[in-house]
Order: C-alpha cells, then sequence, then structure tokens
C-alpha cells in the first residue's frame, strides 16, 4: 500500500530499510500499518487501529519495548509535545540509535534544528517535500529528565496534573467552570458518572471529591496519565481508561455522563466524537440518566441532542457556552 499522508509520502522515498524501525507518535497511514515497524503513541484511536491488525504497538506509560534499529519522531503540533518525545526517547533508547524527525512545514518542523541543537544533538536535513521536511540526528543522553514536563495548578480547590499536549495546560477551561457551577443542581447524590474526555481530570476529580464513583475515558494516554495523576494528588479514587469514546464501554451504563466534548483534531474541526458521545449516549444511562454537556454555543450540538434523546434542556448559556442537559 501506498503512503496516504504527505509526512508518510515523504519517508516512503527515503533510501532507507525501516524495518524493525520505532514510528513515534505517526498519524494514522495504511503504508505504516501495513510494514514492517513498530508504533510507539499516545493517541488511543493509533494504537487499537495497529493492535487490531496484530501489529506490535506500545505507549510511554506500559513497560519499556525492544531497542529498535532507528527511530522516527513526527514532529507534533505542540512544540513542547515533540520535546518530551525526543527526552523521552534519549531516556529511554540507547545512545547512537539512528534518528529522523519529520513533519509538516506548516505546523513548525524546521524550529527541530533549533530543538536538536539546544539538546547538543548534531542534526542535518535529509530531504523536504510535500510541505514537509525531514531531519536525521542521532539519541544521546541529554542529562533532563522528560518528568520534568509534568507540572501542576490548583482549580476549584482541587490540584491538577498538567503536560504538554493535555487540553488546557495548566489552566481550567471557561466552559468547564460553567459546567461546574451547574453540576451541583442536576447531579444524583450518589451513583456512577462517567467523564467522557477527561482532560486533566479537572470533572472526575470533583466528582470523585463529592463522592460519586467516577470512569473517566479519553483518547489521549497524555490525559488518560494527568487524570491519574490528578486524582492521586488529592487522594481520590476512580477508573481512568483510554479510549475512543465509548469504544471498551459496551453494556455499561451510569447514573449521569458529563462533558465538555473536543470539537478539534489537531487542526481541523471535527465534530465525530462529540457526535458518537451523543448518540451513543442513551445505551449508557440507566433510565432517567442524565447527559450533561458544555459546548461552545455555535457547535450543533442541539440537532443531535434532539435526535439521540427526543428533547434537552439549556441550564445555562453565556452566550459563548451553554451547558445542554438530556435525560434517558
Ligand atoms: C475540551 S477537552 C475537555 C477536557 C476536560 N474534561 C476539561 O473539561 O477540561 C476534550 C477532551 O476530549 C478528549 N478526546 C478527544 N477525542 C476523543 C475521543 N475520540 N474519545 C475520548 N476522548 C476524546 C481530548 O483528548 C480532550 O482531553
Amino acid at each position: 500500500m501506498s503512503a496516504e499522508t504527505p509526512v508518510c509520502q515523504l519517508l516512503e522515498r527515503q533510501d532507507v530499510d525501516y524495518r524493525g524501525w520505532l514510528w513515534v507518535a505517526p498519524p494514522r497511514d495504511g503504508w505504516l500499518e501495513g510494514g514492517e515497524g513498530r508504533l510507539l503513541a499516545a493517541d488511543q484511536t493509533v494504537l487499537s487501529a495497529w493492535r487490531a491488525r496484530g501489529r506490535p504497538a506500545g505507549s510511554p506509560f506500559e513497560a519499556d519495548m525492544p531497542t529498535p534499529p532507528g527511530v522516527v519522531l513526527f514532529w507534533p503540533k505542540a512544540h513542547a509535545l515533540g520535546e518530551w518525545w525526543l527526552l523521552w526517547l534519549c531516556a529511554h533508547l540507547p545512545a547512537g540509535t539512528p534518528l529522523q524527525v519529520v513533519g509538516e512545514n506548516q505546523g513548525g518542523i524546521k524550529r527541530v534544528l533549533k530543538v536538536l541543537a539546544a539538546l547538543g544533538l548534531g542534526c542535518r536535513k535529509v530531504d523536504s517535500a510535500r510541505r514537509c521536511t525531514l531531519f536525521a540526528s542521532r539519541l544521546d543522553r541529554v542529562g533532563l529528565d522528560p518528568e520534568a514536563a509534568w507540572t501542576s495548578f490548583e482549580a476549584e480547590g482541587l490540584r491538577l496534573a498538567s503536560h504538554p499536549g493535555v487540553f488546557g495546560h495548566g489552566k481550567l477551561d471557561e466552559g468547564t467552570r460553567l459546567l461546574l457551577s451547574w453540576l451541583p443542581g442536576v447531579l444524583p447524590e450518589t451513583g456512577r458518572v462517567l467523564d467522557m474526555g477527561c482532560g486533566d481530570g479537572i470533572l472526575a476529580a470533583w466528582l470523585a471529591r463529592r463522592g460519586l464513583a467516577i470512569t473517566a475515558v479519553d483518547v489521549n494516554g497524555f490525559a488518560v496519565e494527568a487524570t491519574r495523576r490528578s486524582l492521586a494528588a488529592n487522594a481520590l479514587d476512580g477508573e481512568v481508561r483510554a479510549g475512543d469514546v465509548f469504544a471498551g464501554l459496551e453494556g455499561r451504563r451510569f447514573d449521569a455522563i458529563v462533558s465538555n466534548p473536543p470539537f478539534h483534531q489537531e487542526r481541523a474541526v471535527d465534530y465525530g466524537p462529540a457526535g458518537r458521545l451523543i448518540r451513543e449516549a442513551p445505551k449508557h444511562l440507566v433510565p432517567g440518566g442524565r447527559l450533561v454537556l458544555v459546548a461552545n454555543a455555535f457547535l450543533p450540538y442541539p440537532d443531535l441532542l434532539e435526535q439521540a434523546f427526543g428533547g434537552f434542556e439549556i441550564l445555562a448559556d453565556d452566550r459563548r457556552f451553554r451547558v445542554y442537559s438530556a435525560r434517558t
């Protein structure tokens, strides 16, 4: 199969034997998924797609993997996250391992030169085409701990963990703040609540502090880890899982589902996950259970809520954000 994404098309034309190489944080691409490399990623949709094909795939939060002959890092939109991946690779793989870094010019890949230089890693440009550039270097011990990227902040009397690439990165979102101000009036005193798209775990921790049994889900492995750390920092319990919306929650029902749902995927607007959340919520709620959402007022959720639940209420509307509630 030919490469589908511009970054992979650039890699495909290289005269390099990539067999056994580690692809780090790549996009979905049939050329990679049908090839002979291994995956290291934090995105559950990419991990699940590889595992479904029986391909070797792991996340940085699992046990160490076999040493690869080389590594390709797909530079992410968030530069701080790209820097974290570099530090992680330098800390976990042998010095001297060939490293390539590829990314879209529009996504700021050229900054990688400076980032690698600051780490004392030499670098040369290998190729550029399809509005993408490929650099080559080698991993080395750089004496910086990737753990230092984890920070924390206070919001709503809770200590929350933060990491590059996790939504909000170090501050409480205004939509989430509005949602929290309306939750006490509509949620049960006890019961099981699902926090869908948990990010740094603000909703999960807030709900757990009220004594609710929480399950928190996010597609982003860094968000899952952040939520685990946020719960632990406040001595709270909860189930935290990596997942693409309801995948893995088949047959499970909750007394309520709360969410500030995503509507972006990288730079593109994407209502897919929020649409699936609303459409599939009724079969994950007990009779009389409630979905409570906050969303930018312009997002097309009223129609989706009407179709899925046959009706809904607007609990709050500050012109920027709306809080919706719908019951089974
Ligand atoms: C707007 S943020 C809300 C984060 C947090 N709940 C808050 O209120 O600050 C949406 C979250 O949904 C997650 N997300 C995106 N796509 C998802 C999917 N397909 N399944 C589950 N979570 C997803 C994102 O990683 C992000 O953490």
